[in-house]
């Protein structure tokens, strides 16, 4: 519950309520006036009705029920039909930090908030890249997307045509872990793999290409994969810019909403073809339906582990180290977070 997690996208809060749960937690976002993003509970204090169903009036919240009118720090100012409020009167508060074009929350114990945890993703929000992006609800826990991402020799399979080659399930991986900072690396490198559909027709390149998969995994919510594609034999050069190479940055924000249910925050940034509409949308095009790929497997799977006896035993080969380093981390970041939080609720800021 001690970290971040990406709670929306910056251009999706406005002028109006938006609810979502983050971690068993339904919290209702907004932005005041002058640009600041607020998370309060989404529940009123009165009689429990969803503030993200009510109104929005000079960056207060007017409850939809019954009026309770709740400021930004969660206060509430006004009750119907009298002056004095209960001192006991008000939701909580959670911090938010938004950056990188995300909208960052913290839950857990808020007086630990610090946003130089927050890890980066600059390209989201730079003139040297385009990004196309969307959110998909996944039915599914949390782990699934872990394991998923970290695994992508599963392109070639679920998202053949697509994203898959057979190159992608042939080449091996190197797996690194930098325990400090709760980050797994996993790398592979093709140096002469089939082109897929989805890079042939964004970058132009005719025949064959060397492509490298560089992921960074930043436990538990941000996932990166450094994508670099290029003709063949084309390496990146001792000195100076890689400019004979197209570089594509996968982000996915994996965000726990319910036990079984998960916020799939995907997000590609390509520096090249920048302002071609017509890269632009057969990209969010076709991303979206490799994520679509993925939410299908991954609901189905759901199911699976859900009804399934306890103590199943997976199997795990090569090609799942990132995905158990992953798992190993997650434990430990849990199991450090039980200690520190044993029985603590997030606080109203003042
Ligand atoms: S439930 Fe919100 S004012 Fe009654
Ligand atoms: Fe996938």
């Amino acid at each position: 519950m001690n970290q971040w997690y990406i709670a929306a996208y910056g251009e999706e809060i406005g002028d109006g309520l938006l609810g979502r749960i983050i971690c068993g937690e339904p919290l209702v976002f907004y932005r005041t006036g002058e640009g600041e993003v607020v998370a309060l509970a989404d529940r009123c204090v009165h009689r429990r009705y969803p503030l993200s169903r009510s109104h929005l009036k000079d960056d207060q919240i007017i409850c939809g029920y019954h009026g309770f009118t709740y400021d930004k720090t969660g206060v509430c100012v006004a009750a119907p039909a009298q002056k004095r409020i209960p001192r006991t009167a008000r939701v909580p508060a959670w911090t938010v930090h938004e950056q990188d074009s995300l909208v960052w929350v913290w839950i857990g114990d808020q007086e630990l908030a610090d946003t130089a945890l927050i890890p980066r993703a600059p390209w989201l929000d730079s003139p040297d890249y385009t990004v196309v992006r969307g959110m998909e609800p996944l039915k599914a826990r949390y782990s699934l997307l872990v394991d998923n991402l970290l695994d992508l020799s599963h392109e070639t399979y679920l998202h053949g045509g697509y994203i898959g080659t057979p190159e992608v399930a042939e080449t091996p991986i190197t797996t690194e872990v930098d325990e400090d900072a709760d980050v797994v690396y996993v790398s592979r490198h093709m140096d002469d793999a089939e082109c897929p559909p989805f890079y042939s027709k964004s970058t132009g390149i005719e025949g064959r290409i060397t492509r490298w998969q560089d992921v960074e995994y930043h436990a538990p919510c941000l996932y990166l994969l450094h994508s670099r594609i290029a003709p063949t034999g084309v390496l990146p050069p001792e000195d100076g810019p890689d400019d004979q190479a197209f570089h594509v940055e996968v982000t996915y924000g994996i965000t726990p909403s319910t036990e079984h249910e998960t916020l799939d925050f995907w997000m590609v940034a390509r520096d090249f073809a920048l302002d071609d509409e017509t890269v632009t949308e057969f990209l969010a095009t076709s991303n979206h339906t490799v994520v679509m790929q993925d939410v299908v497997a991954l609901d189905l799977l759901e199911e699976v582990v859900e009804s399934e006896k306890e103590n199943y035993q997976e199997l795990s080969i090569n090609i799942d180290t990132g995905g158990l380093a992953a798992r190993r981390i997650l434990a430990k970041l849990v199991a450090r977070g039980e200690r520190k939080t044993a029985g603590a609720a997030p606080v109203a800021t003042p």
